[in-house]
């Protein structure tokens, strides 16, 4: 179960970017539809206790312009620094990073490169640090409304650390780590939570060790030494890095596509009997270089999922764990140390199907956003939604219209849910699913 589980959480690291895995090209989110949803507050968001971060202030996110489709939920999610809590397993994994890479400027093999640390930046992106500067193309699934949340058409919350790339590389950072929460509108089961926290690596290469690249075209500088050089650090850092974590592991290498690395690798581990995919990494591409004004260096990147990593090594059975602010969770974790999960308790799931044509009933057109609808849920119903299942879809033979049955699985991580509380969430969930255009059946 875990094993699937985290297996399915890769989605998390780098789907988004690859081009041999383009999302299936969705339709702009109705701005309406958000509009009805800002004026909820979720039923079921577990409220902070922690001390939140500077960043926690919905008002910087609910803003009222036609493309912004952050809801009251997401907004409630920023600032909550899960990542700063040395005792929370997001943070004990961003220490152990952290401490790797510090140990490598003090080993035996150090080449003398300190990596700066970032880990308390503003999650507001532009669209040019998120994507232009990464050469991610206009048409590019993962910048759509469908997939991303937008504050305004050029501001948005970040989808991947690495759209923090650039502007250390420009304000002349050589190497560092970058931490920090992302969002992603995406769908919604155990190893799926539309917030989640990311690590990203960069390493420029000394100008000693790179003076044969210049003035290659692309092909020379593929198969010259220097970029052979930069892969060979990148690859021999990241095994280092699992060791670390995992103890001495069993990993693989593929070959993979990101637009901002050139040639791009993905790393697999051997974990409980089976090949997971725990990051995806490259040789910096020379144009997002040149575009950062370090056309001059030759360097690697890397990005990965915290939790894709906390659920494997705390054997964390469910995301949305990490946001609880249960005693019973936080009190088995301390800083700097890995132990198992204890599951303090599994309450009963509540299912409630909902059925509905995708456009009204005049229409054959139909403008149906499957992450709009699983917002309105998450929205509605906050962390007791569990999982949402497509079970059934059919295009009605003579009026050509389409419907859809959705399984929405409630269930608490923390007490025991009544029929009657989750009775009147669906009928709130039902209500805000017609504000999609959609007639419910
Ligand atoms: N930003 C990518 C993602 O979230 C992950 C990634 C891949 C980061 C390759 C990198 C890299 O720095 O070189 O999907």
């Amino acid at each position: 179960m875990i094993q699937l589980a985290s297996r399915r959480a890769a989605a998390h690291i780098s789907q988004q970017w690859r081009c041999k895995n383009h999302l299936p090209h969705r339709k702009t989110a109705a701005a309406a539809t958000f509009s009805t949803l800002k004026t909820t507050t979720p039923q079921a968001c577990t409220p902070s206790l922690a001390p939140l971060g500077k960043y926690a202030d919905p008002s910087r996110y609910l803003q009222p312009h036609p493309n912004n489709n952050i809801t009251p939920h997401i907004a409630s999610l920023v600032g909550r620094d899960l990542h700063l809590r040395p005792s929370h397993p997001i943070g004990i994994i961003r220490s152990k990073i952290q401490e790797y890479f510090a140990s490598l400027s003090t080993s035996s093999t150090a080449d003398g490169t300190t990596y700066k640390i970032f880990d308390a930046e503003d999650p507001i992106v532009t669209t040019q640090q998120c994507f232009d500067d990464l050469r991610i193309p206009p048409d590019h699934p993962g910048r759509a409304p469908s997939d991303t949340y937008y504050i305004t058409d050029t501001k948005l919350l970040r989808t991947h650390t690495s759209a923090h790339q650039s502007q250390h590389l420009r304000s002349g950072v050589d190497a560092f780590l970058c931490c920090g929460d992302v969002y992603r509108r995406d769908e919604i089961d155990a190893t799926h939570y539309p917030a989640f926290h990311q690590m990203e690596g960069v390493k420029l290469m000394s100008t000693e060790a790179m003076i044969g690249a210049n003035g290659l075209n692309e092909e020379e500088w593929l198969q010259s030494p220097e970029c052979q050089l930069i892969e060979a650090d990148l690859k021999a850092t990241l095994e280092g890095l699992m060791d670390h974590l995992f103890g001495p592991t069993k990993k693989r290498w593929n070959e993979d596509f990101f637009p901002f690395t050139q040639p791009s690798f993905e790393l697999e581990i051997y974990h409980n009997d089976e090949w997971m995919e725990v990051l995806g990494c490259g040789v910096i591409h020379e144009q997002v270089l040149y575009l950062s004004n370090r056309s001059d260096r030759r360097g690697w990147a890397f990005g990965l999922g915290l939790e894709r990593l906390a659920m494997i090594l705390f054997k964390i059975p469910d995301i949305r764990l990490f946001w609880t602010e249960d005693e019973r969770f936080h009190r088995q974790f301390k800083e700097g140390k890995i132990v198992e999960f204890q599951p303090y308790s599994k309450f009963p799931p509540v299912f409630k199907d909902i059925a509905f044509w995708t456009s009204d009933k005049h229409t054959t057109s139909d403008n149906f956003v499957e992450n709009d609808f699983f917002d309105i849920v998450r929205s509605t119903a906050g962390d007791l939604v569990e999982r949402i299942e497509l079970i059934d879809s059919f295009t009605h033979p003579k009026t050509g219209r389409s419907s859809r049955c959705y399984r929405i699985s409630y269930r608490s991580m923390d007490r025991n849910l009544t029929n009657e509380e989750i009775d009147e969430l669906q009928f709130k969930v039902r209500d805000e699913t017609s504000t999609l255009g959609c007639q419910l059946r």
